[in-house]
């Protein structure tokens, strides 16, 4: 997957200023930055759920801005996605969760439905959850039973929106260990929007870092380890800015 020159705004807030971005295939590309600079705004342009004001989005030769919403289903079906909320049904099993794509969108038979489903939960250690309801697992449990659904239709693309957020380091870590075992059990193409950068390391093969709207800097991890730019260290080492502090100080003089 590319972006080419992709420009969005909302109202006056412009939030991608012409982004060049490619996703190598069958690696794992982290996108950094800051809270609100435009990381799901980017991951919706490539499903198609938002369209950009200018600039391009490829998916092998073809143009998702430029395919209308009902034609967009073949190619949807080859991008999983795992979103910040990780929304399961309360009203279905686990089992019936991780099911639903399949049901929408294979002919698949019930007795092979079940079989990849199971293979879905054993790989991300759910196993033996099929028949509870999703509100009656752990938040841990609850992000590996989305994720089991994102994969069942065995994407190409696998696309993590803040998949550790919420979770304490231990369990980050093992859901940094499940994309890594999904990478190399799948050679999936996998685009990982964080602000976790423990995660970052341990799972990137590229690091991509945005900054007002723009591409800042991308290349190997060890390019951001070992780096001197002042806005990658300041991100790394997660300092704020004078001019973040003073919004602080303001409220102080303030009595609030
Ligand atoms: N549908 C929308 N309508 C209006 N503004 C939006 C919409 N989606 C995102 N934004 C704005 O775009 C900016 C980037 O948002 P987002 O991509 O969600 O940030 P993040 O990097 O934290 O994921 C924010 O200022 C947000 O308020
Ligand atoms: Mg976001």
């Amino acid at each position: 997957m590319r972006v080419e020159d992709l420009e969005k705004s909302f109202g006056r807030n412009h939030v991608l200023k012409g982004l060049n971005l490619e996703f190598p295939s069958a690696a794992t590309t982290v996108v950094m930055g800051p809270s609100g600079c435009g990381k799901s705004v980017l991951l919706k342009h490539l499903v198609g759920l938002l369209e950009p004001d200018a600039g391009k989005v490829w998916f092998d030769d073809q143009r998702i801005d430029q395919i209308p919403e009902p034609q967009l289903g073949p190619i949807r079906r080859r991008i999983g996605f795992f979103f910040q909320q990780g929304a399961l049904f309360d009203s279905m099993t686990v089992g019936q969760n991780v099911e639903f794509p399949l049901r929408e969108h294979t002919d698949m038979s019930p007795g092979e439905r079940r079989v990849r489903v199971d293979r879905m939960l054993e790989m991300v250690g759910v196993s033996g959850t099929y028949d509870r309801n999703p509100a009656t697992l752990s938040g841990g449990q609850r992000k590996r039973v989305a994720l089991a659904r994102a994969i069942v239709l065995e994407p190409d693309v696998i696309l993590y929106d803040e998949p550790t957020t919420g979770l304490d380091p231990i369990r980050s870590d093992i859901i940094g260990k499940l994309i890594e075992r999904l990478q190399n059990a799948l050679k999936l193409t996998s685009i990982v929007v964080t602000h976790d950068i423990q995660l970052s390391f341990r799972i990137a093969d590229r690091m991509v870092l945005l900054h007002e709207g723009q591409v800042h800097m991308e290349g190997p991890p060890e390019l951001f380890r070992n780096s001197d730019d002042p806005e990658v260290r300041r991100f790394l080492e997660g300092r704020a800015t004078r001019d973040e502090l003073a919004g602080i100080e303001d409220a102080r003089e303030d009595g609030s």
